[in-house]
């Protein structure tokens, strides 16, 4: 979606500001707001790009390199890590030779923590793009894996 659809579907108000860069962000193949992202967003609030650089570079959520078409986030809070997220992420890691904040050279996975994501009944839990994986162990993982590299 261009970014002139997603500033449109709100107010002219810097209290949109986050909502409005993270639709930015969803709309990106490639998961980061570009500088034709902030630079629109600040256009449309009236607000200056150092300010919306600056907001866009203090949340860990937003992203202003391109990333892994999946991005996986495992989640690191203590429910998760109490039952295995560290195994997870070592699995994870070899499985794509990758480490966290790092994407594999042929752009399709990108590896991130993350708090809670809400689901600590199945932990340990993990999101990658808009989906979320509980109950993880490493056959799921590599299964999970395997079939995101088959469906590209
Ligand atoms: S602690 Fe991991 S989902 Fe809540």
């Amino acid at each position: 979606m261009k970014p002139e659809k997603i500033l449109e579907r709100y107010g002219c108000s810097a209290d949109n500001l986050l909502a409005i860069l993270h639709d930015l962000q969803d709309a990106s193949p490639e998961h980061y707001l570009c500088d034709a992202d902030l630079r629109a967003a600040a256009d449309y609030l009236k607000l200056t790009y150092g300010f919306v650089h600056g907001v866009a570079t203090f949340y860990s959520m937003y992203s202003l390199k391109p990333r892994g078409r999946n991005l996986i986030r495992i989640c690191q809070s203590p429910p998760c890590h109490l039952l295995g997220s560290s195994t997870i992420s070592r699995e994870l890691m070899r499985l794509l030779g990758i480490g966290f904040g790092e994407t594999t050279p042929d752009k399709l996975f990108t590896l991130e923590m993350t708090s809670c994501l809400g689901v600590c009944g199945v932990a340990p839990a993990m999101m990658i793009n808009d989906r979320v994986y509980g109950n993880l162990t490493k056959e799921r993982i590599a299964e999970i894996i395997a079939d995101l590299r088959r469906a590209q």
